[in-house]
C-alpha cells in the first residue's frame, strides 16, 4: 500500500530531512586522510543526541551503526570501523533519522583529498543521475520515468546501475511502498501523485552492475571490484513540482 502524505506531514518530514542533511554536512567536514570511519559514525550518533532525533538505521533489521560507510568498491551498507581513509578513496555515507514519527534518509559520496579522474567522473555522474530522477518526480508522471532518467544518465556515461538494491517510499516507516528501482524493468509501475514521498538513491558502478554481500551479512561490494558511488535524497511530489526534503 502506498501512503500519501498531507502537507502537514510533509512539513514534519522536511524537518527530519533538514536534520539528516545538517548532520551529514557536519560529518562530511571531518573527512580527510587518516580519519577512521568509526569516528565518523560516532560523530553522527552524537549529533543525533544533540538534535534529539533517533538514528534510523541503528538496530534496523539488526544493522549495528548509525551511519553506513562504503569505501571504493563497497556499494552500500558498509560497516564503520578502524579503517583509515586514504587520499584518493571515495566514501559513500548513508544516513537517516526519525523525528516526530517520520523518517528522513540521504546519502552522499565524497572524495578523500584528491581522487582519480574515473572516481571523480563516477561521483559527478551519480549525483547528476539523482538530480535527473528528482526532476522526474512530478504529479501525473510515472515512477518508471524516475527510474529511466536515472538509468539513462548513468549508462550514457558508460557506467551501470545496481539492480539488487532500490530506492523506496518513506514516511512513518523507513521503507514503504513503492520500490524505486534505478533501472526500468518489467516490474510494477504507478502514476505519481501529490503527497508521494520517495527516497531516490542511485547506486552506480564504474564496471558491471553485479554486486554481492560480504560475510558480515551487510556490506555490498561490486563483484568486479570496480568503484561504486551512491547519492540519495528524500523527495516529495507536490503541486509545485518535486521538493527535496533532505537539504540543509
Ligand atoms: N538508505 C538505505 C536504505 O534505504 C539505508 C538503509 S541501511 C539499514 O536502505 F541499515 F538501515 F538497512
Ligand atoms: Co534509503
Amino acid at each position: 500500500m502506498v501512503v500519501l502524505k498531507s502537507a502537514r506531514e510533509i512539513e514534519i518530514m522536511r524537518r527530519a530531512g533538514r536534520i539528516v542533511a545538517r548532520i551529514l554536512a557536519e560529518v562530511r567536514a571531518r573527512i580527510k586522510p587518516g580519519v577512521t570511519t568509526a569516528e565518523l559514525d560516532r560523530l553522527a550518533e552524537k549529533l543525533c543526541d544533540d538534535h534529539r532525533v533517533e538514528p534510523a538505521f541503528k538496530g534496523y533489521l539488526g544493522y549495528p551503526y548509525a551511519l553506513c560507510c562504503s569505501v571504493n568498491e563497497e556499494v552500500v551498507h558498509g560497516f564503520p570501523g578502524p579503517r583509515r581513509l586514504q587520499e584518493g578513496d571515495i566514501l559513500s555515507m548513508d544516513f537517516g533519522v526519525r523525528h516526530q514519527g517520520y523518517f528522513g534518509d540521504a546519502a552522499v559520496t565524497i572524495g578523500v583529498g584528491r581522487v582519480g579522474a574515473e572516481a571523480g567522473r563516477l561521483m559527478d555522474v551519480t549525483r547528476e543521475a539523482l538530480t535527473a530522477g528528482i526532476a522526474a518526480c512530478v504529479e501525473g508522471g510515472r515512477l518508471s520515468d524516475v527510474s529511466a532518467a536515472v538509468q539513462r544518465r548513468a549508462e550514457e556515461n558508460g557506467f551501470s546501475v545496481v539492480r539488487q538494491f532500490v530506492g523506496h517510499g518513506i514516511g512513518r516507516r523507513l521503507h514503504e511502498e513503492p520500490q524505486v528501482p534505478n533501472y526500468v524493468g518489467d516490474g510494477r509501475d504507478m502514476k505519481l501523485s501529490q503527497g508521494l514521498v520517495l527516497a531516490i538513491e542511485p547506486m552506480v558502478n564504474a564496471g558491471g552492475y553485479a554486486v554481492k554481500v560480504k560475510e558480515d551479512g551487510w556490506t555490498a561490494v561490486t563483484v568486479d571490484g570496480s568503484l561504486s558511488a551512491h547519492f540519495e535524497h528524500t523527495v516529495a511530489v507536490t503541486g509545485d513540482g518535486p521538493r527535496i526534503l533532505s537539504l540543509p
